[in-house]
């Protein structure tokens, strides 16, 4: 787990055929698709300006330290050279096993490895009909689908989460997606879960796997929690213990590319998501959808672009980091992150004051601050230092109190931070 919440940032890719619709990686399922209605999509896939290199140095140059890629997703496709299915890339007019170069170019930046595998298959013969599977509603279809036979597809699941975990040597992370138990629904029993846990732990020892084999209750049955679009209100917990978990979001809201979205979120906020992620103990995985021709649409690369430059200078904040200890009360207008090994504590100041910022509660042991960007000191004025006078009175400062005298300008810094370095 060390690396993993070392790391803090990872990027999270959903590219499949779905990407060419662009309107939404549930696509088949939302619109009922037939086989037959989504197979153009099939004929078509041509991603002619993929750049794997391109990829990994966009995600570098953010500051992510690891990524996540749909190997598959629930429409089935595969952007692998699977031996178990010719559902897959190299038999598209791509031609080519998509995977491969990316894992190399990912490596080559010194990003880990993970990759997305969808429990879901609407594509799959055995695959039995669901409350998601596109064909739900016709009924010739789902009469017809009567004798599938759920244990093949259990078998072609387990065979293609092996051979993901054989062909690519050491695997980082494995994101299973995901297990919906109940009437009409998919869970352990369906995925054979633990089966496919202890063949994915033996298969790599180091993994992480997340928690959507709908085995949260079994001891080793996952290794990180996943809420997905939401900021949790504190450090997720399970049994009373705080957990490891990763946030994953989205630009937009859909995670296949989606063209005629218009709910993007601009750089600022998605910079204060990780430091609240982080702030909470949190690792985030930010996704980009990218296009039917391999690309990351403009919208995509400027907002990693713009989240790289805040992280070049701030990633201190971020890397290594995480709660700050309970004795130092979150500020107002500020978010906190801690880092232990280096007793550094970081203030991201939200909305910038006029002179002064009071940190109450922070009058203890605070040996030296700066302005992390730019490493320019601010003062720190004792406590119960004088600030300046009222009235004729020296106007004090309560002992518990650190206040620091900021620039009267805001640096021009996305989020600004000052760095605490604690005795
Ligand atoms: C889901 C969705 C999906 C997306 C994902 C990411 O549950 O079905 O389309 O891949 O989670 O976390």
């Amino acid at each position: 787990m060390k690396w993993w919440t070392e790391a803090r940032f990872g990027l999270f890719i959903h590219w499949g055929l779905y990407s060419l619709p662009a309107r939404h990686e549930w696509v088949r399922s939302r619109e009922k698709l037939s086989d037959e209605a989504y197979k153009r999509y099939f004929d078509h896939f041509d991603p002619d300006l993929y750049d794997p290199a391109e990829w990994a140095r966009a995600a570098k140059n953010a500051g992510m330290k690891y990524f996540v890629v749909t190997a598959k997703h629930h429409d089935g496709f595969c952007l692998w050279d699977s031996k178990h299915t010719d559902y897959k890339a190299s038999k598209t007019p791509a031609g080519r096993d998509l995977i491969r170069p990316l894992v190399e170019a990912m490596r080559a930046e010194g990003l880990r490895v993970g990759f997305y595998y969808s429990l879901l298959d609407w594509h799959h013969p055995d695959y039995t009909i669901d409350r998601f599977h596109p064909m739900r509603d016709d009924e010739e279809f789902v009469k017809r689908a009567k004798g599938r036979d759920f244990g093949r597809y259990a078998a072609y699941l387990s065979s293609q989460v092996r051979e993901l975990l054989t062909a690519f040597g050491p695997v980082d992370v494995l994101f299973l997606d995901y297990s919906f138990p109940g009437p009409d629904g998919k869970g352990r029993n369906e995925w054979q879960s633990e089966k496919l846990i202890k063949m994915i732990r033996e298969l790599q020892p180091g993994i992480l796997v997340n928690d959507r084999l709908d085995l949260l209750d079994v001891p080793g049955g996952w290794d990180f929690r996943t809420p997905e679009q939401f900021m949790p209100r504190e450090w997720i917990q399970a049994e009373g213990r705080r957990v490891p978990w990763e946030a994953c979001q989205t630009f937009s809201g859909s995670w296949g590319y989606y063209r005629d979205e218009s709910t993007w979120k601009s750089v600022r906020q998605l910079i204060v998501m990780l430091i609240e992620t982080v702030s909470k103990g949190g690792n985030l995985i930010l996704n980009v959808g990218p296009t039917g021709r391999g690309a990351f649409d403009k919208r995509a690369s400027e907002r990693l672009q713009g989240i790289g430059r805040w992280m070049r200078y701030n990633g201190r904040s971020i890397y290594g980091c995480s709660q700050a200890p309970g004795e130092f009360p979150v500020p107002r207008d500020c978010l906190l992150t801690w880092n232990a090994a280096a007793k550094r504590l970081y203030v991201h100041v939200l909305e910038w004051p006029s002179g002064v910022l009071r940190l109450e509660g922070f009058g203890g042991p605070v040996a030296y601050a700066q302005l992390l960007h730019d490493a320019s000191e601010v003062a720190v004025v004792e406590k119960g230092g004088a600030l300046g006078f009222f009235a004729g009175q020296r106007a004090e400062e309560p002992g518990s109190t650190l206040t620091l005298r900021l620039p009267v300008k805001k640096p021009e810094v996305e989020v600004p931070v000052i760095e605490l370095f604690l005795n």
